[in-house]
């Protein structure tokens, strides 16, 4: 008996696939007589706690443990052999990194990874729930998906990230997609190879989904996208509790890593030969306040400057928490890059105070006043949404005048998006949608205007790029981000890939800009 035989035998029989059809059938009939709540505790192999909105606000900080023992059962270690994973990301770059750890557990009990769902034997859908768009596609994604799970039984078609964390979608999945194997939320991602092997072992659907905040777990394999640029958590969860935001109940509490753990990461990735790291949290600006010793974001920074890494970024920061001392710290390390994306939302205080923000239009404006101050080049750039409930046109009007003010070089624009269980979506909203889309477009076109405006002040300079490789469009030109965040597309060769190399702007457009490398620059070896 070999080791997966001898795992079957001592679990649940593994359905053939006239097993999964005749079962179906008799679950849509169970379903069909059941409310949601026995649907969730009775029927399924199940550890479902959706998040409660309300218990949410008076959570503790401090109860928070950082484990250091992660490790895949030994009778799961080399179950993927000769088989593959696809995972397919949704939603902010959180979600992404969660994607490159659940690839670096899948990766250690031997599964590679593919492109090709008709070659995967795990398929995941790392989900978002920031506005509906978001859950439709993924919902029609699942739609698509249904028919690999007729050719190939054995296939484990598995739902996890921030919808997850919803009841409602919990819910749907197990009342019309009962086809789905594993549902799992964002604080069981180190659960991955117990809920694999549930699902592979079991006859129902895995739901494991933990309301209680995850504790923080700290040496979890990663599998990284590239080995240019990295991305590193310093903090999980959101405080905030902005009225129209699911993210405080889909991600749990702030909690922060400890600075050594962040400092070790960060000095293992430059020494690896990483050339910019970007450090990742919900709220990057309330790093550290769950300590029980004075400790912030700039702290962090200062002791991040050290360390030999040509670029470090932060994401995203909240204009409430960010203090004088960090700004004083960025302003002083070159490999601190001034590039601030700092979500406004709304120009008007009235929506601010409605959004429950915490600071107003004149707030914003000084706060930005005193980067300025201290950063003159640095590059600013904001979340915006529109039509919140109610907004007026002299409302929206101070958001238009907000983004002429500050003088954003770009910004992710919304259309307000009603989320369930948030306060917001509780409230009666006279705006229109047409109305609503109407000012997006007109945001749009001065944003837009605004980069334009940006980019031409590039044309004849030249700027440090860090080469990523070749351009999606043309594998003939590469391409890089400057440190102030602008796409360059240029020809060069592919040896540079990798390296900061100076290029001389030729042309510039909306959102990117074109250039000359400028040869004597490029070290040739
Ligand atoms: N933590 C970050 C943002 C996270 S979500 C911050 O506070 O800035 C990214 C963006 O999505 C937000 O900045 C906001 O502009 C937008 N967003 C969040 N909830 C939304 C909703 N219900 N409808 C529309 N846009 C929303
Ligand atoms: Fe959402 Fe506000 Fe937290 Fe950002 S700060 S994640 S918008 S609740
Ligand atoms: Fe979406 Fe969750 Fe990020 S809701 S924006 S994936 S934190």
């Amino acid at each position: 008996m070999n080791e997966k035989q001898r795992l079957a035998s001592q679990q649940i029989k593994q359905p053939n696939s006239t097993d999964v059809k005749s079962d179906a059938n008799d679950n849509l009939d169970r379903l069909k007589q059941m409310s949601s709540d026995d649907l969730i505790s009775r029927y399924f192999q199940t550890t479902y706690e959706p998040p409660n909105m309300r218990k949410a606000k008076k959570r503790l900080k401090k109860d928070v443990d950082i484990h250091y023992d992660f490790e895949i059962p030994e009778e799961m270690q080399n179950i993927g052999e000769g088989k593959k994973f696809m995972i397919r990301t949704y939603g902010c770059q959180m979600n992404e990194h969660d994607t490159e750890v659940m690839a670096g557990i899948l990766t250690q009990m031997g599964y590679t990874s593919t492109d090709d769902t008709h070659d995967a034997d795990i398929i995941l859908l790392n989900t978002c729930a920031i506005r509906e768009n978001a859950e439709n596609k993924v919902f029609g994604e699942i739609g698509h998906l249904k028919p690999l799970k007729t050719e190939n039984p054995d296939l484990i078609l598995g739902v996890c990230g921030c919808m997850s964390q919803e009841e409602s979608v919990v819910n749907r999945i197990l009342e019309k997609h009962q086809f789905v194997d594993l549902i799992f939320g964002t604080h069981n991602i180190h659960r991955l190879p117990q809920l694999v092997q549930e699902a592979m072992f079991g006859k129902e659907m895995v739901v494991e989904v933990w309301s209680k905040e995850g504790d923080i777990i700290e040496n979890l394999p990663k599998q990284r996208k590239g080995n240019i640029k990295a991305w590193v958590n310093i903090m999980y969860g959101c405080d905030k509790f902005c009225t129209y935001c699911i993210v405080p109940y889909t991600r749990g509490k702030e909690r922060s890593r400890l600075p050594e753990d962040i400092v070790q990461e960060v000095r293992h990735l430059a020494a690896q030969g990483y050339k910019e790291v970007t450090l990742l949290g919900q709220n990057v600006n309330a790093y550290g306040k769950d300590f029980d010793f004075e400790y912030g974001l700039g702290d962090l920074m200062e002791e991040i400057s050290k360390i030999d890494i040509p670029r470090v970024r932060f994401t995203t920061s909240h204009p409430r928490d960010f203090d004088d001392r960090l700004i004083d710290v960025l302003s002083k390390h070159d490999n601190l890059l001034d590039h601030i994306h700092l979500p406004v939302q709304s120009g008007s205080s009235d929506i601010l105070r409605v959004m429950a923000r915490r600071y107003t239009r004149e707030q914003y404006l000084e706060l930005v006043r005193k980067i300025r101050e201290a950063m003159p080049n640095a590059t600013l750039t904001t979340d915006i949404i529109v039509g919140f409930p109610n907004e007026t046109d002299e409302q929206f009007e101070e958001t238009l005048s907000l983004v002429e003010e500050v003088g954003f070089e770009s910004a992710y624009t919304f259309i307000y998006s009603p989320r369930e269980g948030t306060p917001s979506a509780r409230w009666e909203d006279h705006t229109p949608m047409e109305v609503k889309k109407e000012r997006l477009q007109r945001l749009n076109a001065l944003v837009n205007q605004q980069s334009a405006d940006t980019m031409k002040k590039y044309q004849g300079e030249t700027v440090k790029v860090l080469v990523e490789g070749e351009s999606k469009k043309d594998p003939d030109v590469l391409s890089g981000y400057t440190e102030r965040n602008k796409l360059v597309n240029f020809r060069g060769p592919k040896s540079v890939i990798g390296e900061m190399v100076d290029v001389k702007i030729t042309n510039t457009k909306t959102w990117t800009l074109d250039g000359e490398m400028v040869e004597s620059a490029v070290e040739v070896n």
